[in-house]
């Protein structure tokens, strides 16, 4: 039996176009989902947009167009573009305004009601409409600038908002010791390691219950028994996980697929390893299985975003390095989990140190010498033990670091071969060998090991950049689609047939 591998982007806002922060979440997701395809594991990614609440409302009303019609727009012209473009290759698209996820928030709804998890109540309290959350005196810091002697959101710099309403509630505050139980039986289940503590700590300090609905606007899911109140918006986006995978319509599919991965921002990560595993206890579902938080996108030191203009947007950086590169750098310059900050000169200069000179160099040396002597056909001769060591230990290093979520490790480990390669070239020197008659078997040893090695890095270096992968697979002779390599084996594979050649893979660009 394949093993489950189900895997999830948060949902993400359409209140404006998708930057490079987005796009880091999303390429983590995919090469995640493409490791694991790779390993044969029953993986399903899933992506989407999150439609409702008064951020988005707003934000529509400002642009003189409907809520629905402002999501419609961005999603199809900005949202799911951004995908094609990074060639993020999800199994399904969900959006909360569908009518098959409206479905199942109902449903879910009206299960926790039965289940007595919801009450109706009076409320008071602060919210940031930036995060479209209730927020605690932790949370705030004094303004600046404008904001002088206001508290706002340490996240938006903006201030919040008071709400007073009747609303429903969820009965959060019950689950605490459940969910404090979760973190400890389960270290795994948040991770890193500082974003696990910091949940905890939150949890430690007392949960309130949550209110789920608002009655004084209108965009939203109705809440089924009273349709003057829509679902507060992030009951709503944390329940598609579920509803995408036929949650209460399609059990065969819903049990195939639950439970999952979640990639999140650490921002985030409050929602999916708090609110998210109590309303999964409550209405008696298996947790998920992680909730990953990754860094920032750091921009002058503060988190990238949106709404202070600090966006950069992918196509930016595509047009000029193409997107292997985009998804090479920041899978390889930021360690997974913590933040980084984007510069233009770090970008350009690991392109051309790691990938011109190091990767791109390699290929197009050693087709260049397959051909040259041994007429394009590779040598059908054991590979060096050294190599073929440092092969096998790179594909292990590289497979676990994928279960513990160190992309950039695994990153690390296939280009470690790359790197050993152009050194052991280098050293063996098959241009001298070429001269002597006597060295022939010698010769054809250390282009075999080179051929084998390039193709042992196409197999792992398949998930973060598919395109040049399939040009490097194409070039030693491997068969078909890359992808379809068992990647746990990847340096098992022994090319046998003809070299054919490399097209430029990473073409030197000129600073302006
Ligand atoms: O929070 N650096 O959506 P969102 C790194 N709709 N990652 C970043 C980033 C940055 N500067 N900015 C955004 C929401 N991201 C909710 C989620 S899920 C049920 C609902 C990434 O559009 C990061 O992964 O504000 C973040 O969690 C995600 O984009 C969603 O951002
Ligand atoms: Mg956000």
């Amino acid at each position: 039996m394949p093993e489950r591998f189900t895997v999830t982007t948060p949902i993400y806002y359409v209140n404006d176009v998708p930057h490079i922060g987005h796009a880091y979440n999303e390429v983590a997701t995919d090469v995640l989902a493409r490791w694991h395809r790779m390993r044969g594991d029953d993986t399903w990614m899933l992506t989407g947009t999150d439609e409702h609440g008064q951020k988005i409302m707003r934000t529509a009303a400002a642009n003189g167009v409907s809520p629905q019609e402002w999501t419609d727009r961005l999603v199809e012209t900005a949202w799911k573009p951004q995908l094609e473009l990074l060639n993020i290759q999800n199994d399904d698209f969900i959006r909360t305004t569908s009518e098959r996820h409206k479905a199942g928030v109902r449903i879910f709804l009206e299960r926790l009601k039965e289940a007595g998890y919801i009450y109706h109540g009076e409320f008071e309290g602060q919210y940031c409409v930036g995060c479209e959350e209730y927020k605690t005196a932790n949370d705030l810091v004094p303004g600046t600038g404008e904001y002088e002697g206001q508290l706002v959101c340490a996240i938006h710099s903006r201030p919040i908002e008071v709400v007073r309403e009747a609303n429903y509630f969820f009965k959060l505050s019950e689950f605490g010791d459940r969910l404090l139980e979760l973190y400890d039986s389960r270290p795994d289940y948040v991770q890193p390691e500082h974003v696990r503590n910091e949940v905890r700590q939150f949890v430690k300090q007392g949960l309130t219950d949550l209110s789920i609905s608002r009655n004084t606007f209108d965009w939203g899911i109705k809440v089924p028994w009273d349709e003057s109140h829509v679902v507060y918006v992030w009951f709503d986006a944390l329940l598609n996980y579920i509803t995408a995978i036929g949650y209460g319509v399609d059990d065969e599919q819903f049990e195939r697929r639950w439970p999952g991965v979640h990639i999140v921002g650490k921002d985030i990560a409050r929602f999916h390893a708090v609110i998210w595993p109590a309303m999964q206890m409550a209405a008696g579902l298996p947790i998920s299985e992680h909730v990953f938080g990754h860094g920032w996108l750091l921009v002058g030191g503060e988190k990238m975003s949106k709404s202070k203009a600090t966006g950069i947007e992918p196509k930016q950086i595509t047009e000029v390095f193409g997107v292997d590169a985009f998804r090479y750098y920041f899978m390889s310059a930021i360690a997974f989990g913590a933040d980084g900050s984007f510069s233009w000169e770090d970008l350009d200069a690991r392109y051309h140190s790691e990938l011109a000179n190091g990767l791109g160099n390699l290929a197009s040396r050693v087709i260049a010498m397959v051909h040259k002597y041994c007429d394009g056909v590779v040598p059908d001769v054991i590979p060096d033990a050294e190599i073929a060591t440092l092969m096998a230990d790179a594909v292990g290093r590289a497979d676990k670091a994928i279960d513990t979520f160190q992309i950039h490790d695994a990153v690390d480990a296939a280009m470690s071969i790359v790197e050993r390669l152009n050194g052991y070239i280098t050293e063996q020197a098959p241009w001298v060998l070429a001269k002597d008659e006597a060295q022939r078997l010698r010769l054809h040893a250390v282009l075999a090991t080179n051929v084998q090695g390039i193709g042992t890095a196409a197999i792992m270096l398949a998930p973060v950049m598919p395109e040049t992968a399939q040009k490097l697979w194409a070039a030693v002779g491997g068969e078909g689609d890359v992808t379809a390599q068992p990647i746990q084996q990847a340096h098992q594979w022994r090319g046998t047939g003809r070299v054919t050649t490399v097209p430029p893979l990473f073409p030197r660009i000129e600073q302006p």
